[in-house]
Protein backbone atom coordinates (compact mmCIF):
# COMPACT_ATOMS: atom_id res chain seq x y z
CA UNK A 1 0.00 0.00 0.00
CA UNK A 2 1.14 3.59 -0.56
CA UNK A 3 1.39 6.28 1.81
CA UNK A 4 -1.33 8.54 1.80
CA UNK A 5 -0.82 12.28 1.23
CA UNK A 6 -1.58 14.36 4.18
CA UNK A 7 -2.42 18.14 4.60
CA UNK A 8 -3.39 20.03 7.82
CA UNK A 9 -5.06 23.55 6.76
CA UNK A 10 -4.32 25.30 10.00
CA UNK A 11 -6.59 28.16 8.84
CA UNK A 12 -6.50 31.74 10.43
CA UNK A 13 -4.89 30.41 13.78
CA UNK A 14 -1.72 32.20 15.50
CA UNK A 15 0.11 29.19 15.49
CA UNK A 16 3.70 29.97 16.49
CA UNK A 17 4.24 27.66 19.31
CA UNK A 18 2.62 24.88 17.37
CA UNK A 19 4.64 25.27 14.41
CA UNK A 20 7.08 25.19 16.88
CA UNK A 21 5.75 21.82 18.82
CA UNK A 22 5.70 20.26 15.02
CA UNK A 23 9.48 20.62 14.97
CA UNK A 24 9.81 19.34 18.03
CA UNK A 25 7.73 15.96 17.95
CA UNK A 26 8.57 15.24 14.10
CA UNK A 27 10.66 12.20 13.26
CA UNK A 28 10.40 11.44 9.37
CA UNK A 29 6.84 11.67 8.96
CA UNK A 30 6.23 13.30 5.30
CA UNK A 31 2.83 15.80 5.20
CA UNK A 32 1.72 19.12 4.18
CA UNK A 33 0.99 22.34 6.77
CA UNK A 34 -0.94 24.87 5.14
CA UNK A 35 -0.10 28.03 7.18
CA UNK A 36 -1.28 32.05 7.56
CA UNK A 37 0.73 34.30 5.20
CA UNK A 38 2.74 36.09 7.76
CA UNK A 39 4.18 32.82 9.16
CA UNK A 40 4.96 31.42 5.37
CA UNK A 41 8.98 32.23 5.66
CA UNK A 42 9.53 31.49 9.43
CA UNK A 43 7.51 27.99 8.61
CA UNK A 44 10.14 26.73 5.79
CA UNK A 45 13.21 28.05 8.11
CA UNK A 46 11.59 25.56 11.01
CA UNK A 47 10.89 22.98 9.30
CA UNK A 48 13.58 22.76 6.54
CA UNK A 49 15.18 19.77 8.01
CA UNK A 50 12.24 17.76 8.11
CA UNK A 51 9.91 16.55 6.16
CA UNK A 52 7.06 18.67 6.50
CA UNK A 53 5.87 21.18 3.35
CA UNK A 54 4.77 24.30 4.10
CA UNK A 55 2.10 25.45 1.39
CA UNK A 56 -0.12 28.74 1.84
CA UNK A 57 -4.08 28.92 2.19
CA UNK A 58 -4.90 30.64 -0.71
CA UNK A 59 -3.93 33.54 -3.37
CA UNK A 60 -5.52 36.58 -5.01
CA UNK A 61 -7.29 36.10 -8.21
CA UNK A 62 -5.12 38.96 -9.44
CA UNK A 63 -1.48 38.81 -10.93
CA UNK A 64 -0.44 42.00 -9.06
CA UNK A 65 -1.25 45.92 -8.62
CA UNK A 66 -3.34 48.12 -6.47
CA UNK A 67 -4.98 45.69 -4.16
CA UNK A 68 -4.60 45.73 -0.61
CA UNK A 69 -4.23 43.17 1.96
CA UNK A 70 -3.91 40.71 -0.89
CA UNK A 71 -0.95 38.26 -1.47
CA UNK A 72 -0.10 36.81 -5.65
CA UNK A 73 1.09 34.15 -6.69
CA UNK A 74 3.76 35.52 -7.93
CA UNK A 75 4.77 36.27 -4.01
CA UNK A 76 4.46 33.01 -2.90
CA UNK A 77 6.43 31.39 -5.78
CA UNK A 78 8.99 34.15 -4.67
CA UNK A 79 9.97 33.07 -1.61
CA UNK A 80 9.66 29.43 -2.76
CA UNK A 81 6.33 28.15 -1.82
CA UNK A 82 4.89 25.63 -4.22
CA UNK A 83 1.79 24.69 -3.08
CA UNK A 84 -1.48 26.52 -2.55
CA UNK A 85 -5.19 25.68 -1.54
CA UNK A 86 -8.08 27.00 -4.07
CA UNK A 87 -11.50 26.87 -3.41
CA UNK A 88 -12.05 26.27 -0.03
CA UNK A 89 -15.24 26.65 1.18
CA UNK A 90 -14.50 28.80 3.57
CA UNK A 91 -13.27 31.32 0.95
CA UNK A 92 -15.70 30.77 -1.43
CA UNK A 93 -17.93 31.98 1.00
CA UNK A 94 -16.39 35.18 1.04
CA UNK A 95 -17.45 35.29 -2.56
CA UNK A 96 -14.13 35.10 -4.49
CA UNK A 97 -14.12 33.67 -7.59
CA UNK A 98 -12.19 30.44 -7.08
CA UNK A 99 -11.86 30.07 -10.99
CA UNK A 100 -9.78 33.05 -11.45
CA UNK A 101 -7.92 31.79 -8.37
CA UNK A 102 -6.91 28.32 -9.87
CA UNK A 103 -6.29 30.53 -13.20
CA UNK A 104 -3.77 32.46 -10.80
CA UNK A 105 -2.15 29.48 -9.51
CA UNK A 106 -1.70 27.45 -12.81
CA UNK A 107 -0.05 31.10 -14.51
CA UNK A 108 2.45 30.54 -11.44
CA UNK A 109 2.82 26.60 -12.16
CA UNK A 110 2.08 26.36 -7.96
CA UNK A 111 0.88 23.00 -7.20
CA UNK A 112 -2.86 23.47 -6.69
CA UNK A 113 -4.94 21.84 -3.78
CA UNK A 114 -8.83 22.18 -5.40
CA UNK A 115 -11.44 21.77 -2.78
CA UNK A 116 -14.82 20.61 -4.37
CA UNK A 117 -17.86 20.00 -1.93
CA UNK A 118 -21.77 19.56 -1.68
CA UNK A 119 -23.61 21.54 0.59
CA UNK A 120 -25.94 19.64 3.64
CA UNK A 121 -29.39 20.31 1.41
CA UNK A 122 -27.78 18.98 -1.90
CA UNK A 123 -26.08 15.92 0.40
CA UNK A 124 -29.66 15.37 1.13
CA UNK A 125 -31.18 14.95 -2.50
CA UNK A 126 -27.96 13.64 -3.39
CA UNK A 127 -27.17 16.23 -5.61
CA UNK A 128 -23.29 16.38 -6.70
CA UNK A 129 -24.28 18.97 -9.36
CA UNK A 130 -23.14 21.79 -7.44
CA UNK A 131 -20.06 19.95 -7.18
CA UNK A 132 -19.89 18.73 -10.57
CA UNK A 133 -19.69 22.34 -11.61
CA UNK A 134 -16.88 22.86 -8.97
CA UNK A 135 -14.71 20.33 -11.43
CA UNK A 136 -15.40 22.53 -14.50
CA UNK A 137 -12.52 24.62 -13.53
CA UNK A 138 -9.76 21.88 -14.01
CA UNK A 139 -7.42 22.14 -16.95
CA UNK A 140 -5.50 19.13 -16.95
CA UNK A 141 -4.19 16.92 -13.99
CA UNK A 142 -0.58 18.76 -13.80
CA UNK A 143 -0.03 19.47 -10.24
CA UNK A 144 -2.95 19.05 -9.00
CA UNK A 145 -4.44 17.22 -5.55
CA UNK A 146 -8.54 17.43 -5.30
CA UNK A 147 -9.71 17.62 -2.07
CA UNK A 148 -13.33 16.41 -1.04
CA UNK A 149 -15.33 18.53 1.31
CA UNK A 150 -18.45 18.12 1.97
CA UNK A 151 -19.55 21.36 3.21
CA UNK A 152 -21.50 20.10 6.23
CA UNK A 153 -18.95 18.15 7.68
CA UNK A 154 -15.95 21.09 8.05
CA UNK A 155 -15.75 21.56 11.41
CA UNK A 156 -18.88 19.62 12.27
CA UNK A 157 -17.83 16.28 13.69
CA UNK A 158 -19.72 15.14 10.92
CA UNK A 159 -18.16 12.13 9.09
CA UNK A 160 -20.38 10.90 5.82
CA UNK A 161 -21.03 7.31 5.65
CA UNK A 162 -18.52 5.90 3.53
CA UNK A 163 -19.83 5.29 0.98
CA UNK A 164 -21.23 8.31 0.48
CA UNK A 165 -17.47 9.34 0.77
CA UNK A 166 -16.96 6.38 -2.14
CA UNK A 167 -19.78 7.97 -4.42
CA UNK A 168 -18.81 11.40 -4.34
CA UNK A 169 -14.77 10.06 -5.08
CA UNK A 170 -16.51 8.12 -8.35
CA UNK A 171 -18.12 11.51 -9.38
CA UNK A 172 -14.85 13.51 -9.28
CA UNK A 173 -12.80 10.48 -10.92
CA UNK A 174 -15.48 9.61 -13.74
CA UNK A 175 -15.52 13.97 -14.33
CA UNK A 176 -12.14 13.98 -14.18
CA UNK A 177 -11.73 10.55 -17.20
CA UNK A 178 -14.57 12.32 -19.26
CA UNK A 179 -13.08 15.93 -19.06
CA UNK A 180 -9.84 15.91 -18.74
CA UNK A 181 -7.13 14.79 -21.49
CA UNK A 182 -4.60 12.13 -20.56
CA UNK A 183 -4.12 10.17 -17.64
CA UNK A 184 -5.78 10.85 -14.41
CA UNK A 185 -4.01 8.57 -12.54
CA UNK A 186 -2.11 10.98 -11.29
CA UNK A 187 -4.26 13.01 -9.64
CA UNK A 188 -4.59 12.27 -5.92
CA UNK A 189 -8.03 12.99 -4.22
CA UNK A 190 -8.26 13.48 -0.71
CA UNK A 191 -11.12 13.99 1.55
CA UNK A 192 -11.39 16.43 3.86
CA UNK A 193 -14.00 17.37 7.67
CA UNK A 194 -13.48 16.25 10.70
CA UNK A 195 -11.02 13.64 10.23
CA UNK A 196 -8.68 12.95 13.30
CA UNK A 197 -6.61 10.12 14.89
CA UNK A 198 -9.68 8.48 16.11
CA UNK A 199 -11.53 8.11 12.50
CA UNK A 200 -9.03 8.30 10.08
CA UNK A 201 -7.95 4.76 9.52
CA UNK A 202 -11.78 3.97 8.88
CA UNK A 203 -12.39 5.83 6.33
CA UNK A 204 -9.01 4.81 4.67
CA UNK A 205 -10.28 1.29 4.77
CA UNK A 206 -13.65 1.56 3.67
CA UNK A 207 -12.90 4.10 0.84
CA UNK A 208 -10.23 4.39 -2.02
CA UNK A 209 -9.52 8.16 -0.90
CA UNK A 210 -5.77 8.87 -1.99
CA UNK A 211 -5.27 10.91 1.90
CA UNK A 212 -7.10 13.80 4.06
CA UNK A 213 -7.03 16.95 4.23
CA UNK A 214 -7.38 17.84 8.33
CA UNK A 215 -8.59 20.96 10.05
CA UNK A 216 -8.91 21.71 13.35
CA UNK A 217 -7.01 17.96 14.18
CA UNK A 218 -4.05 19.88 12.63
CA UNK A 219 -3.36 22.27 15.49
CA UNK A 220 -2.72 19.45 17.31
CA UNK A 221 0.73 18.47 16.24
CA UNK A 222 0.46 14.87 18.29
CA UNK A 223 -2.76 14.28 16.83
CA UNK A 224 -1.84 14.94 13.45
CA UNK A 225 1.24 12.72 13.73
CA UNK A 226 -0.76 9.69 14.63
CA UNK A 227 -3.31 10.34 11.67
CA UNK A 228 0.20 10.20 9.66
CA UNK A 229 1.23 7.16 11.27
CA UNK A 230 -2.05 5.43 10.77
CA UNK A 231 -1.80 6.21 7.05
CA UNK A 232 1.22 5.43 6.12
P1 LIG B 1 -11.97 20.11 9.80
O1 LIG B 1 -11.63 21.09 8.57
O2 LIG B 1 -10.98 18.97 9.72
O3 LIG B 1 -11.81 20.95 11.01
O4 LIG B 1 -13.36 19.64 9.57
C1 LIG B 1 -11.31 20.58 7.31
C2 LIG B 1 -11.01 21.71 6.37
O5 LIG B 1 -11.60 22.78 6.52
O6 LIG B 1 -10.19 21.56 5.46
Amino acid sequence: MTSKTIIGNLKMNAVRSVLEAYRDQVSDQSFGLLVPYPYLGWAQDLLKDTSVWIGAQGLSEHAQGAYTSQVSGAMLKEIGVHQVLVGHQEVRALGVDAKAQFHQARLQGLKIIYCVGESAEEHARGDFSQLEAQLEVIDHGEDLIVAYEPIWSIGTGQVPEYSEIQAALNTIRAHLKSNIAGNIDSIQILYGGSIDNKNCEAVMSHTDVDGFLIGGASLKPEQMLEVVERCK
